[in-house]
């Protein structure tokens, strides 16, 4: 695909380099400041969405700062609404006596993050919190509570930083909305 195929694909620009860099800045000062013993604090990076979200906000705290990973996957759309998921790579870590900060590229409907919370805070963390670099407030179904927001951003298809559209724009560097000619072509 050469660049200008790329640009044909997206729709303008959600969130610019500039703005991704301040959101994380900021988010990475509340979180030094709330967590003032950094051995005691656990990222835990939801594959495969929050890969540069977690690359860029880890190198922004200390080094003591310790990192793990979970892929989880909704059972499908039959049972999506019903906030069912799928543990594909579990968690490393033992959560015991640990902080947890749930490192997320985006907080859509909410329904990933709500069973997530659940999920680790049954596993004897002393506290289970979340940072999300972007959230759609207008798509929100379930309520769950992000103490770390970076950008809040419309209701639309976005891709890029992470997000993808089947698999592709993970890449780009900043958050661009899909035009809506690609998904139409895909639904035909
Ligand atoms: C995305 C994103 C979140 C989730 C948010 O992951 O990374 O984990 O969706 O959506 P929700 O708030 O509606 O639950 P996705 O399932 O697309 O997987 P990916 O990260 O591998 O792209």
């Amino acid at each position: 695909m050469t660049m200008d195929e790329l640009a044909s694909d997206l729709d303008g620009i959600v969130a610019t380099e500039a703005d991704i860099s301040a959101a994380l800045d900021r988010l990475a000062g509340e979180i030094r400041s709330d967590y003032t013993d950094p051995s005691s604090l656990l990222l835990v990076g939801v594959l495969k969405g929050a890969v540069m979200v977690m690359a860029d906000l880890a190198r922004r705290l200390p080094p003591g700062v310790a990192m793990d990973w979970m892929a989880v996957s909704s059972y499908g759309a039959g049972t999506r609404s019903s906030g069912v998921v799928r543990i594909l790579k579990d968690l490393d870590a033992d959560l015991t006596g640990r902080h947890v900060l749930i490192v997320e590229d985006i907080v859509d409907s909410g329904r990933t993050l709500s069973w997530l919370l659940g999920n680790l805070r049954s596993r004897g963390a002393l506290s289970v919190e979340v940072a999300t670099l972007l959230r759609k407030p207008e798509a929100a179904v379930v309520n769950v509570p992000v103490k770390y927001v970076g950008i809040d951003i419309p209701n639309a298809f976005v891709v890029g930083f992470g997000l993808d559209y089947a698999e592709r724009f993970r890449g780009l560097p900043y958050v661009a909305l899909l035009a809506p000619h690609v998904y139409a072509e895909d639904a035909e």
